[in-house]
């Protein structure tokens, strides 16, 4: 049975008390809530109201923007804090006609965030200095502002947690960070050349996120230089590349050294 629609009372019928609720009491009861913007904001925005003539639906829904706006950017503040994401690389200043390798496009598909959702993985591969660590540390904010917990490491930290962590039960290991969050990135894998039993580590790494959570790695050598580089053992490459590029985004940057550049500018120029 449907029920009936009740009747909105009009102000003339509310208790005068209610009506003219008083500022203070209200501003005590806006911050009791958490409502810390709305408490901070109603003072100013109610002679705003009085002067422009804003209605309470008007006010009311500038109030709760407000505060949902400042939700987002402190929830976006603690993340990016979080996260271990360094400041200041972002896609805005990444120079794309610098790095032609680059498609502009692809980056912005990737700064939606859908494979993240999608839980896919991405390889940023190329030789030093042409934007590797940048762009991924660029897509880790995006991917922050869209909502997904990320965290990033450089290869000898993970080892290092990892190496920690290696006598961990499967349970409590799914409570690590490098296990749960949405996105795991992966920066300079290659420069160091990894033991067997970090090999092995790795392995568990990416066996346990495959199709869970996206993992992104950056490293300057090339997916046929990866055997060697894990410790030689070709079985365990196997099983890590089946599962890392099935599903995966592939950057392969192929360009000019962005910290060379003045210098480069400069030879041309003497030449
Ligand atoms: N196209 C670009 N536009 C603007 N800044 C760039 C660009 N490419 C690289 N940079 C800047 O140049 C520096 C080196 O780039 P980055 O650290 O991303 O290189 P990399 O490919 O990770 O190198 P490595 O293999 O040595 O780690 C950084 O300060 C980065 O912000
Ligand atoms: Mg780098």
């Amino acid at each position: 049975m449907s029920q009936p629609v009740r009747a909105v009372p009009s102000p003339e019928a509310l208790p005068s008390k209610a009506v003219t609720a008083d500022l203070t009491t209200l501003l005590g009861q806006l911050s009791r809530l958490g409502l810390d913007f709305a408490a901070e904001s109603l003072p100013a925005l109610l002679t705003r109201a009085v002067k422009e003539d804003l209605g309470p639906p008007t006010l009311l829904e500038h109030l709760l923007r407000g505060e949902l706006e400042r939700r987002e950017e402190r929830r976006v503040r603690t993340s990016l804090r979080l996260s271990g994401l360094p400041s200041g690389q972002t896609l805005a200043n990444f120079d794309f006609a610098f790095q032609p390798a680059v498609e502009r496009s692809k980056l912005e598909a990737l700064a939606t965030g859908v494979w993240l959702r999608e839980k896919q993985g991405l390889l940023i591969l190329g030789p030093p200095g042409v934007g590797k660590t940048h762009l991924a540390v660029a897509l880790g904010v995006k991917a922050v502002e869209c909502g997904f917990s990320v965290v990033v490491y450089c290869l000898n930290k993970m080892l290092h947690a990892m190496r920690k962590d290696a006598e961990v039960p499967p349970t409590r290991l799914r409570g690590k960070k490098y296990m749960k969050a949405a996105l795991v990135i992966i920066d300079e894998v290659g420069f160091e050349m990894f033991t067997r039993q970090e090999a092995n580590l790795f392995f568990r790494l990416v066996s346990y996120r495959y199709q869970r959570g996206s993992l992104c790695i950056t490293s300057n050598k090339a997916i046929q230089d990866w055997p060697e580089m894990l410790a030689g053992d070709e079985v365990i490459t196997a099983a890590i590349l089946d599962r890392l590029l099935h599903s995966c985004h592939v950057l392969n940057i192929r360009g000019r050294s962005y910290r060379l550049r003045d210098l480069e500018d400069s030879l041309k120029g003497r030449s």
